[in-house]
């Protein structure tokens, strides 16, 4: 359904020029829900904006649908990083999650019913009437999650939507998004940078390499449909596929010298990987 075939960017500045992306290639399926890890600085938000037709490739094409990508397309939405700034301040939850809507011509009272739907989905029924800052930070991406389910993507693309939230609310939108993937079957691409996330969230990790980034890995997550956050993260089948995720984000570039583009510091490693060895910086 969706594919990118061998994107590669090339951000040229006046002083610089940064190859934020040497060569991505990978398909997802339709109602597949993959992840994406690398590191920081691997060009995870640039290869989403490729995708969404919001930024052009130096090489390369999106394809959704067998039709290439080249502005962004109607059947994808997007959860940036950054709910406070995706929010409209002086638009009630109701209003911020209909905008979209209003804006794809859907009539009125099938307007209402999805807004409802939705809202209720990510348990905001309640306050559908408040304001985005009355909400607390948790709340406010609900509000852009469920401004992306009402819209009703073939495809939705999470760029690290929960990092700027607390551990517990973290783990609630996690379960939040897995239910929502099992009751719409979205096809979803989650990019995060927290390896256990990335194991635990979805049916496939696809690895990415410090800069200049390639694919290292591409991991189907075989755990059990039915997951929790305890009993799956404590399984001993989630510890191997975390470590197997752990280390190649780690593993030296061919060709380069010993922990010169291989670290990546800003990878939440997995607690249980002090077994993993072919690490460049001794495992941390
Ligand atoms: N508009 C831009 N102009 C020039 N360089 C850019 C631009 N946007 C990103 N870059 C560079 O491209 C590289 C990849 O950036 P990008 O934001 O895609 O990484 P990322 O994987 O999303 O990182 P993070 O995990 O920190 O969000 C970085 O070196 C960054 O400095
Ligand atoms: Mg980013």
């Amino acid at each position: 359904m969706l594919e990118v075939n061998g994107i590669k960017k090339v951000y040229e500045g006046k002083s610089r020029t940064v190859e934020a992306v040497r060569n991505l290639t990978f398909t997802l399926q339709k109602g597949e829900f993959a992840c994406l890890v690398g590191p920081s600085g691997s060009g995870k938000t640039t290869l989403l904006k490729i995708m969404s037709g919001l930024l052009d490739p130096t090489a390369g094409e999106v394809l959704l649908d067998g039709k290439r990508v080249d502005g962004p397309p109607p059947g994808m939405a997007i959860v940036f990083q950054e709910y406070g700034r995706s929010l409209f301040p002086w638009m009630s939850v109701r209003e911020n999650v209909e905008l979209p809507l209003k804006q794809k011509k859907v009539p009125a009272a099938r307007r209402k019913e999805l807004v409802d739907e939705s809202v209720a989905a990510v348990g905001l029924a309640d306050v559908h009437s408040a304001y985005p800052w009355q909400l607390s930070g948790g709340m406010q991406q609900r509000v852009a999650i469920a401004r992306a389910i009402a819209y009703e993507p073939q495809v939705l693309l999470m760029d690290e939507p929960f990092a700027a939230v607390d551990a517990q609310t973290r783990a609630d939108l996690e379960d939040l998004v897995r239910d929502l993937w099992h009751r719409f079957q979205v096809t979803t691409l989650f990019v995060t940078h927290d390896i256990d996330e990335s194991v635990y969230l979805g049916q496939r990790v696809i690895v990415l390499s410090s800069s200049p980034t390639v694919i290292r890995d591409d991991v189907a997550i075989d755990l059990p449909e039915e997951r929790d956050q305890l009993h799956t993260r404590s399984s001993p089948r989630f510890a191997e596929l975390r470590a197997r995720v752990f280390e190649q984000i780690h593993r030296p570039v061919e060709g380069q010298a010993h922990g010169v583009a291989t670290h990546a510091p800003d990878v939440i490693a997995p607690s249980g990987a002090t077994a993993v060895s072919a690490t460049s910086d001794g495992g941390h």
